[in-house]
Order: C-alpha cells, then structure tokens, then sequence
C-alpha cells in the first residue's frame, strides 16, 4: 500500500473558507475545497526514474502558476503503481473512489494506462496522461474526459525510418519488450523504414521488464543487419546500450531508436551511448529561449537535468493550470474543462503545442544524435505530425 498524502497546507483564506463553509451555497463550498490532484507513477522498478521526471515537472509548472489551480490550494496524492498492469485497475480505484481526486496524473507504462482508461471511462475522472502511448486510449477507445500530453507510441518511430535509409542502412533488426509500447512503436517504425525502401529481416522480443539481452545480441551479430532500431526506456535502455556496446556491436553496427532510449540515461550509459541516432518530440539542446529558461530552472529546482520526461510532466501541469484559470477553479464543470483542454495551446520547452481531436499533442519530431552526454537536435525529422486516431469517435 503506497498511497501517501502529500502537501496538506493551508492558507489563511482557505482556513477562514472552511470555518464559515456551513454558511456557503454548494457551489461555491467546492471551489473553496482544496483540488484534489491524484499521481499514479512509477515509483519503483526500472521506470521509477520516469515518475519522479514527470512529478517534478508538474510541481514545477504548477509552482509557476503561483502553488494554486484557479485560485483554489492543492492537495496531492501518490499511488507507485509499480508499471505492473496486473495492478492499474485497483490502483486507480484506490486514487478515485477512496481518496477522491479531481484529476488523476498517471502514467508512464501503456499496460497500466488501460487499468487507468477503464476507470477513467467508467467514472468520467479528469484523467492526464503524461507519458504512456498506448494507442487505444487516442484511438478507438478515445474518451472526452482523458487528454495526453506526450506522444503516441507510434509517432517517434514513424519518423524514424527515412532518415535510417538516407544514411545508408536497407536491412535492419527491430528489438524491443513485448509489451503494447514495443509493438507500437514497432508500427510507426515498419510503416516509415518500408516506405523509405527499407526491410525488417527480424524481429527480436524479450519480455518487460528483462534486461538479459546476450542472446539477443548475439544473434544480430550473426544476421549482421546494416542497423538495429529499438524502443527501450529508463533503466532498461541504459543497460541496453552497455550491453551493446560491451558486446562491441557499436562499432560495427549502428544503432537507432525512439528517444526514449537515451533519455535520462546519458550518465549511467557513459561512452555507450555515443553517435546513437534518436527520433523524438524533445532534444536537450533546443535552442529556443523556453527550453533554457526551462532547463535552467529545473536543474536549480530538482538538482538534476531535465529529460523528455520532466517536459511531459511540465506540459501536463501547464495544461492543468491553465484549463482550471479558464473556469475559475470549478474543475466540476467538466463541459468547460474539456472545452478549455482542448483549446489550449501549450507553450512547452519542446516548441508550442496544440490537442488533436483525440486529445494527442500534434507536434514536430526531431532528429537527435547523442554527443558528449547530450542529445543534439541535427534536424527535424517530421513537422506537426498528428496521430491518425482513424477510429476516435468522441462521446
Ligand atoms: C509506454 O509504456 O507507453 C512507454 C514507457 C516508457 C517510455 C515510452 C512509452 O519511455
């Protein structure tokens, strides 16, 4: 049991609210209430570093907003939802029915997403989803309560495959996790590498969250591909590249993935990492005068830098502050809430930002080469790409 409540702190005004609250018509006795904000995030396991990032980001943004939503005080909750899907339903059940919260933050991995949609949907929860791309939940399964504000597991890799055939490299090996973000990236990666005039000649698979890939690796140096593409995070894409790298393949066969592989992982990959070639929403060095104003104040704040991560988990709190200003703090209005979601246009360190109909960011996909324990921008791979959402039909 991991749920803890954080931050209980009360101003003056909303000790004096609470005091005369008998007194107050219902309406405005909720918007004097405390707004209840629900993190469901890994906090254990080889995607911990994932939900400490997004956490961080969305303090940061809502600190920025002045520590309030709407002129109202917030209170926050944490499940560690441990990236164990077998657990989403019962740990979001615990965030909505029992502590109550307007709106539930979570998560990173795409299996527990689905525990999460289904109580989303069966309660109308105002649901953020700051990283995982499960496709279902923008797609067919798209619901006017749940907004995301990171990606589809799809739309790094489909700008992936033309800028791997540009540089030479027409037979690759994918590998990934078997799991509903491996395969879906796989998607994105097989439509842009086939359309560019490349073939998969394998497929390689290994269960989340294991990390044994010597037998793996052993096999593409043997069908010896001209690159391998990959989709691995947090701990996992780190030991991905030492073992890559330790099995002396960096030098022979080039190596490209999603970002995610080497966010927030550029100091425990070391030397491993470097020249590998990542499509993704975000690069550390964007030089744009929000990026470095961002980075700046989240390494003062947190002690560490930023990743892709603390961006979405910053997005995700902009959305959320500015959606409750829009309705002066009734989070209850949920008509208005939507509404203003889906018109928000979210200024991030990534480049502005605006919802798809399916509630999906609809944004640029950068080209990014590790060097020196950085990810450099050395071009866009793809401009304001939109998911597709073919079969999103909004209630
Ligand atoms: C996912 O499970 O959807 C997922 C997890 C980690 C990432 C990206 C996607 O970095």
């Amino acid at each position: 049991m991991t749920t803890r409540r954080v931050v209980v702190q009360r101003g003056a005004a909303s000790i004096a609210a609470a005091a005369c609250g008998l007194w107050l018509p219902t309406l405005a006795r909720a918007q004097s209430a405390r707004v209840r904000v629900g993190f469901m995030l890994p906090y254990t396991g080889t995607f911990a570093a994932l939900g400490v990032a997004i956490e961080n980001g969305v303090r940061m943004a809502l600190d920025e907003a002045g520590g309030k939503l709407g002129g109202r005080e917030i209170e926050f909750f944490k499940v560690d939802d441990e990236s164990n899907p077998a657990k989403g339903v019962e740990n979001a059940s615990r965030l909505v029915q029992r502590d109550k919260v307007d709106v539930l933050i979570g998560t990173v991995h795409s299996g527990v997403q689905m525990g999460i949609h289904k109580v989303a949907r069966e309660t109308g929860v105002l649901n953020l989803i700051p990283n995982a791309g499960a496709h279902a939940v923008t797609r067919a399964l798209c619901a006017p309560n749940v907004f995301r504000t990171s990606f589809t597991n799809a739309q790094p890799t489909l700008a992936l495959g033309k800028p791997m055939v540009e540089r030479g490299h027409k037979r690759a090996v994918w590998i990934t996790w078997n799991y509903a973000a491996g395969e879906e990236a796989l998607e994105g990666f097989e439509q842009s590498y086939t359309a560019a005039g490349g073939t998969i000649v394998k497929k390689l698979g290994l269960p989340f969250p294991n990390v044994e890939f010597q037998a793996l690796l052993t096999e593409i140096a043997s069908i010896k591909p001209d690159a391998v593409a990959c989709f691995f995070a947090g701990g996992g894409a780190a030991k991905f590249l030492r073992d890559y790298a330790a099995a002396g393949l960096n030098r022979t066969i080039p190596l490209y993935g999603s970002g995610f592989l080497t966010e927030g992982v550029l100091e425990a990959a070391g030397d491993a990492a470097e020249g590998v070639i990542t499509t993704l929403h975000y690069a550390d060095s964007l030089d744009t005068p929000r990026n470095k104003q961002f980075r700046l104040q989240y390494a003062k704040t947190f002690k560490m830098q930023p990743d892709v991560y603390a961006v979405q988990g910053y997005d995700t709190g902009l959305l959320l502050a500015q959606a409750a200003k829009a309705v002066g703090g009734d989070l209850g209005n949920k008509k208005a809430v939507q509404t203003a979601m889906e018109n928000a246009v979210i200024d991030s360190p990534r480049g502005p930002w605006r919802m798809s109909k399916a509630h999906n960011p609809i944004q640029d996909i950068y080209l990014r080469q590790v060097r020196g324990r950085d990810n450099k921008v050395i071009g866009v791979a793809a401009k304001a790409v939109e998911d597709p959402a073919p079969n999103c039909r909004m209630a």
